[in-house]
């Protein structure tokens, strides 16, 4: 016979699933420091804990519980993808299996009703087993779920003893295998619940919406004993349980006005805290609806994780976690790949997401037997996943914000989720489900892929695409398919610098009903938060802990960064899924606004505009927008604000939609949407003031060691600029080099990063060929290329001296083979004194920016430092690039000297302490030392992030493929001058 932690059974002696809800019967907290022992294996585990004597030594010391052990200086954590850290050899363990025993001494109040008090465990990795002052109570498996077992009989007054054994890894483990940490612990709430006698066990809310009537009808089941219902704020009183009332006029419940009526389930000894949302869900010719209104999901996935405590989150963390979603107009989320914490589902409720919850099942790491043994197409596995299933909806079921069951992840095929989804389906015929793994879409009421590229997305939208092969020889089920609506349940892998093309995937969204949207991958980063040895701090990944086999950076793939600071890739998603269109045909006079939202009028927002001249603001005002419908839009006159009779520079006009008044997930005046249009000028054509006489042309001179040409000293063999004026610098010269993305590096052998070094970009060397004075200009012509290749950019450098300053015209024509090759950048790179430390800039920002995620970043005039215009990603890659600059300035705090650098008419800035090879090669933030220099990068161009680091590459539009080209660009140095090198 097997050991319970390797047997088929979900557990033992466990009370049947119901749903969580709070009441005013007793409930007491057993959180808090318990004590602990790690075993190696749980053959060395002795049972000498389950009693009274109080274990001292022996390796015993203290673990806060919620917690897991391996965070705690007990082994180690473990991360993987898709493999499983142990033998595929199921339902086996390995015989070191750790082992965790946990202990806790607590005193039952004197009031206590011990008669059918019930222990509830919210989450345990990866199965327990408990005992309640030496009774054994039961066991468990299944992380993510709750557990409860009948604690009355072995309960005693005053001080009893609970003891937990927790396994590491279990015959549960071969359906836990999500790719993320593997942490094992007692990770959520442990709670002894009274259970008064003539209690209500279970209860489930039905509580829908006739959108043609505008009437809710309510019925709560409870089963037998009667309970009452009463819901004050829609006069039910004392209702019996089981009876429907039907409420003339109810408001619904949606994720943008998630409205809810607080109701009480009562009996005679308790009342039970209702919050009831009207909603009815459905999937009506082939599209995904709610309350009539088809949705379009602009989701997320999203992992618990916190860099200190892994799984275990507080209330606050949830609840920021949601703030920052709303506040990032993201309006729904996919619980990757588990029930999350049952506290984030009430906030769902309260703030509004539309949720899809996920079932804690995940056998990726079959894929490495080519399937065999897969858990889903084997009978004896049909227990331990139909448990999954019943726990998760029978807990979750009366939160009005889960719209969607999702039968788990990543579990190829097979017979186990048609089980599931009958039962689902029996058990809550409200709801759509979800399983994106069977092809055949059987089980599933979507149609529903990851990481398709956009063209895929698009053609979906227009019903052409091919059938799968599972469905291709079958037409009954191929034509269900063909009406499914489409959810992309991955998308825009957000791993490191990226992703990029949100705005073209929300655009294919936007134009196909059959679209219901998608969800980006993923929510957070999954790093830890660790220390050097001399104390700054930097964010752990797999392999950083000695764990092996380990999927290294791949769980760090979030929008927020581990410490939940957004990444500009959120910046960006808020930009492309904003709720509020708003363009321009300013020439007309007109703007038109259209409301995006599924199913709010635009009442709730307050439009404002606001001219800038060269990114100074010279005029605001309101804008006055009719009261939009869901789904409407209108066109109104556009503002007309006094343009300045002479301009200092271009003007742009800003329109931004905020809040109007405090919601409750951000403050009044918080953006929501905004648009930026150029703003022609009717008296620059006509009275533009005469162009300034060109100055003289000047000739270069040589001097002592080089040549002087203006302002710029030159080297005479190397043709580099050396000095202008007083200001040292190095270069300019061409790079075409960045340290790779997590996106350029790739996945599989689809990896830019790795053509690039292939063709030897990461290795140009550069050849003078040439260095030729002319009457009126400094001419130097080099030969740019890789070592071991005879391809090369042939770069031609035009310098005149343009007044005070110098004036560079770079030219470069590929030679040789090129096809088919991309280039990371294109540009010129120079170096300055790391003095130089304050940047001001006309152009976009104020975050960093590429070519296929530059949404949120607008025309203005910005400043920063050069530190402040980093992005630290958890590994250290190409980023902080600030897009369309028109001009910058590099100047040095101490003295106001430094570097002003125009484009003609832009470029794209980036400047760091490091060099892309100092960047390339660090692991972590942590390792880059700053020289004393700041590299300068004024780009031409830049190849697009796209998302392959797991998904499809930059567009074809966002490649940047050599072709010959010609920039320019003007320095001049600001006086007085910076500190000399
Ligand atoms: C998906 C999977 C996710 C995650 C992602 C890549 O295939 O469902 O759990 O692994 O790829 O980060």
């Amino acid at each position: 016979m097997l050991p319970y932690y390797e047997d088929y059974e979900p557990g033992t002696g466990r009370r049947a699933p119901r749903a969580a809800f709070t009441s005013d019967a007793g409930r007491l907290s057993l959180n808090g420091h318990w004590l602990f022992r790690l075993s190696e294996a749980v053959a060395e585990a002795p049972l000498d804990f389950l009693h009274d004597h109080t274990p001292r030594g022996d390796g015993w010391s203290e673990l806060p519980v919620p917690s897991h052990w391996v965070l705690h200086g007990h082994g180690i954590p473990r991360y993987t993808n898709t493999a499983y850290p142990f033998p595929v050899d199921p339902p086996h363990t390995p015989t070191r299996n750790p082992t965790g025993d946990h202990r806790l001494e607590f005193e039952l109040p004197g009031t206590w009703r011990r008669d059918g008090s019930v222990l509830r465990f919210e989450g345990v990795d990866s199965c327990f087993r408990a005992w309640l002052n030496g009774r054994e109570l039961g066991t468990s498996k299944g992380s993510r779920l709750p557990a409860e077992f009948d604690a009355g009989p072995a309960l005693r007054p005053g001080r009893n003893v609970l003891a937990v054994r927790v396994h590491r890894w279990s015959s549960g483990s071969y359906l836990e295998d999500q790719d993320m940490w593997w942490l094992p612990g007692i990770f959520r709430d442990v709670t002894l619940l009274e259970r008064p006698a003539g209690c209500v066990d279970d209860l489930f809310v039905h509580a829908g919406y006739d959108h043609t009537t505008g009437r809710g009808t309510l019925r709560v089941d409870t089963g037998a004993p009667a309970a009452l219902l009463t819901v004050p704020e829609l006069g039910i009183t004392d209702r019996p349980a089981g009876e429907t009332a039907v409420i003339d006029r109810v408001e619904p419940w949606s994720a943008e006005t998630p409205r809810l009526y607080e109701g009480r389930l009562s009996t005679p000894h308790e009342h039970i805290a209702l919050r009831i949302g009207f909603r009815t869900v459905a999937v009506r010719e082939g599209r995904l609806t709610v309350n009539g209104r088809p949705l379009l999901l602009r989701g997320v996935n999203r992992h618990e994780h916190d860099p200190d405590h892994g799984r275990v989150l507080d209330p606050e963390t949830m609840r920021r976690d949601v703030l920052l979603m709303k506040r990032h107009n993201i309006n729904a989320v996919r619980t990757s790949h588990y029930p999350p914490h049952p506290a984030f589902l009430d906030l769902c409720d309260e703030l509004g997401l539309w949720v899809v919850d996920e079932c804690d099942i995940e056998t990726h790491g079959f894929i490495h037997a080519d399937w065999r043994g897969n858990p889903a197409d084997d009978p004896r596995w049909e227990p331990m996943m139909l448990d999954r299933m019943r726990r998760m909806v029978e807990r979750d079921k009366n939160h009005p914000s889960i719209v969607i069951w999702s039968l788990g992840n990543e579990s190829h095929h097979g017979r186990n989720f048609g089980v599931l989804a009958e039962w689902t389906r029996r058990r809550d015929p409200s709801r759509p489900l979800h399983y994106e793994r069977d092809r055949t879409y059987r089980h599933s009421d979507f149609y529903s892929l990851m990481y398709a590229p956009v063209a895929q997305v698009e053609r979906i939208g227009r019903h052409e695409e091919d059938a799968p092969p599972e469905t291709a020889d079958d037409p009954a089920l191929e034509a269900r398919r063909r009406v499914l609506p489409f959810l992309l349940c991955e998308y825009a892998h957000a791993m490191g610098n990226g992703p990029g093309s949100l705005a073209a995937y929300q655009r294919a969204f936007e134009q196909s009903p059959r679209c219901a949207g998608g969800f980006v991958w993923e929510w957070i980063d999954h790093g830890f938060r660790r220390r050097t040895a001399d104390g700054r701090t930097y964010f752990a990944y797999g392999g950083d802990f000695g764990d092996h086999p380990h999927g290294g950076n791949f769980c760090i793939d979030g929008l927020v960064l581990p410490d939940r600071t957004p990444s500009p890739g959120l910046l960006e998603l808020k930009k492309a899924i904003e709720p509020v269109a708003v363009t321009a045909a300013l020439g007309r006079g007109l703007v038109r606004v259209a409301n995006r939202y599924d199913h709010r009028d635009l009442s709730h927002l307050r439009f404002t505009w606001s001219l800038e001249d060269e990114g100074v603001r010279v005029a605001d005002g309101e804008l006055k927008v009719p009261c939009v419908a869901a789904g409407e839009e209108a066109v109104i006159p556009a503002p007309r604000p006094l343009l300045p009779e002479a301009p200092r520079g271009e003007l742009w006009l800003t329109v931004r939609a905020e809040l109007a008044a405090d919601e409750p997930w951000a403050g009044a005046g918080h953006e929501v949407a905004w648009a930026q249009f150029p703003v022609p000028h009717p008296h620059r054509v006509a009275a533009a003031p005469a162009p300034a006489p060109a100055p003289a042309p000047v000739a270069p001179r040589p001097s002592d060691d080089g040549i002087t040409l203006g302002d710029g000293d030159f080297d005479a063999r190397t043709g580099l600029l050396r000095a202008l004026g007083p200001l040292r610098l190095d270069g300019p010269a061409l790079d075409v080099w960045r340290a790779p993305t997590d996106n350029d590096r790739g996945m599989g052998p689809d990896s830019a990063a790795k053509d690039w070094r292939r063709a030897g970009l990461d290795r140009m060397d550069h050849r003078t060929v040439s260095v030729r004075q002319g009457p009126d200009r400094l001419e130097v012509e080099t030969r740019v290329a890789p070592a071991g290749h005879e391809r090369a950019l042939r770069t031609r450098y035009v310098w005149t001296a343009a007044g005070p300053g110098l004036r560079l015209v770079v030219h470069v024509v590929p030679e040789g083979p090129w096809d088919g090759l991309t280039l990371p950048r294109i540009g010129v790179l120079l170096a300055l004194p790391a003095a130089c430390e304050d940047v001001r800039w006309f152009g976009k920002g104020p975050g960093e920016a590429y070519p296929d995620s530059q949404e949120a970043a607008r025309v203005g005039l910005f400043t920063a430092t050069v530190a402040g215009l980093q992005t630290p990603y958890v590994v250290p890659q190409e980023n902080g690039h600030r897009a369309a600059v028109r001009w910058a300035e590099l100047t040095d705090p101490a003295t106001g000297g430094g570097l002003r650098v125009e484009g003609a008419p832009h470029f794209g800035l980036t400047a760091r302490r490091w060099t892309s090879q100092d960047l390339e090669a660090a692991r972590h933030p942590t390792d880059l030392v700053p020289r004393d220099r700041v590299f300068v990068h004024l780009d031409l161009a830049h190849q697009g992030l796209g998302s392959a680091s797991c998904g499809p590459g930059p567009l074809p539009e966002h490649r940047l493929e050599p072709a010959e080209t010609t920039f320019e660009l003007r320095f001049r140095t600001l006086a007085p001058p910076a500190a000399r090198r």
